[in-house]
């Protein structure tokens, strides 16, 4: 097949393209490379003549039109989005304008691309979304792909919208979309300002590793390479105009996921062990989901989809990457905002 990964040189779209390259799948990474993109992310792929980059912004209709053209290609991944919640709540335009205004010139490219294709039943839009457009959960319960929409951060919402006008698209112009909703990913290449990697540099540099609130937030943890594969499986084996739930069945409270790490470097590097002592509670973030927690039955039943990494396992071999790759974080540490804290409303 012949991909289009829009936002390929971020954390998980990078994921993508390094599994689909590797699969012997053809893939036009866009990106318009913002602070959160590094090209470095798709180095073990970009000299393969499978590999084609883009630099282009998905709100620019013209050149979404160009790029389609020009690769052709069977099915668009589409990642590119504005991602981190604090960065929304400090500024909520770009994330208005990227993944909301974004997503919508995006599918117009591809419904005009896909007509004049002549419709084939094969192509697809896969939208890639997140699971915290269902908002909060209490302490039971889990987000199924008819749990409703309630999301409460500006990144949330305008995931929300854009998940709309996917599902908008295919009912009312037939455009062949498939979607998913995932829980919180972690693993290489996950940018410095994300709880995991802030977590393993602040333990590494012997500095206050902060945690929001009481630490009591819960996550459902996925490893990033499963949350790829299960991507290519949807985009591939997905039923056209339906939606699939992607969880890692391993959910952690924070407080408890910082602890496992700060073992894990207590045993690899105990320079300031025990890096618990490290640990600081700081305000909360405001309109902090409480819970996230997938049921991933549908994906498990209809396409045969597990992860296959404990959580144990992939933050063992996370914080092994970090330790392994001090030049590619340093080169992000010392981007706009980055090691600040951000998202507290004033
Ligand atoms: N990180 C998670 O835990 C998680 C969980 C579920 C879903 N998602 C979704 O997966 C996708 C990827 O998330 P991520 O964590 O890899 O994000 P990221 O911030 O690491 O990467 C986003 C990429 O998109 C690019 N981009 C941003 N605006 C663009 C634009 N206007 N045009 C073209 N490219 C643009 C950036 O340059 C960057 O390379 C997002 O849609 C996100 O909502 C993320």
């Amino acid at each position: 097949m012949k991909l289009m990964v829009t936002g390929g040189a971020g954390f998980i779209g990078s994921a993508v393209v390094r599994l689909a390259v590797a699969r012997g799948h053809a893939v036009v990474n866009v990106d318009k490379l913002t602070y959160a993109a590094c090209l470095d992310n798709v180095a073990p792929v970009a000299a393969s003549n499978l590999y084609s980059f883009e630099q282009a912004d998905i709100c620019d209709r013209a050149a979404m039109d160009r790029i389609l053209a020009d690769h052709r290609p069977d099915a668009i991944l589409h990642l590119a989005a504005e991602s981190h919640v604090d960065r929304s709540i400090d500024g909520p335009g770009s994330f208005i304008d990227t993944n909301i205004t974004g997503t919508y010139s995006l599918l117009e490219a591809a419904r005009s691309h896909w007509t004049r294709q002549g419709k084939p039943d094969g192509f697809r839009f896969h939208h890639i979304s997140t699971d915290e457009v269902y908002g909060t959960l209490g302490e039971t319960g889990l987000f199924t792909e008819d749990s409703p929409y309630a999301p409460n951060s500006p990144y949330s919402a305008s995931k929300a919208a854009s998940d709309h006008l996917v599902r908008a698209w295919h009912e009312t112009y037939g455009l062949p979309v498939v979607m998913t909703n995932c829980s919180n990913n972690y693993g290489p290449y996950h940018f410095p300002e994300k709880l995991i990697p802030v977590v393993i540099l602040n333990a590494l540099a012997g500095k206050p590793i902060p945690v929001y609130g009481r630490g009591l937030n819960v996550r459902d943890w996925l490893f990033v390479e499963d949350h790829a594969d299960a991507l290519l499986l949807v985009c591939e084996k997905g039923r056209v105009g339906r939606s699939y739930n992607i969880g890692g069945s391993n959910e952690r409270r924070n407080i408890d996921l910082v602890r496992t790490i700060c073992a894990l470097l207590d045993d690899r590097r105990p320079t300031h062990a025990p890096h618990d002592r490290l640990i600081t509670f700081v305000e909360d973030r405001p309109g902090h989901d409480l819970r996230y927690a997938i049921d991933a039955t549908r994906i498990r039943d209809e396409l045969g989809w597990q992860p296959s990494v404990t959580v144990e396992e992939g933050l063992a071999r996370t914080v092994d990457w970090y330790l392994a790759n001090e030049d590619w974080w340093r080169a992000l540490q010392a981007r706009d905002g980055v090691g600040q804290r951000l998202g507290k409303v004033g």
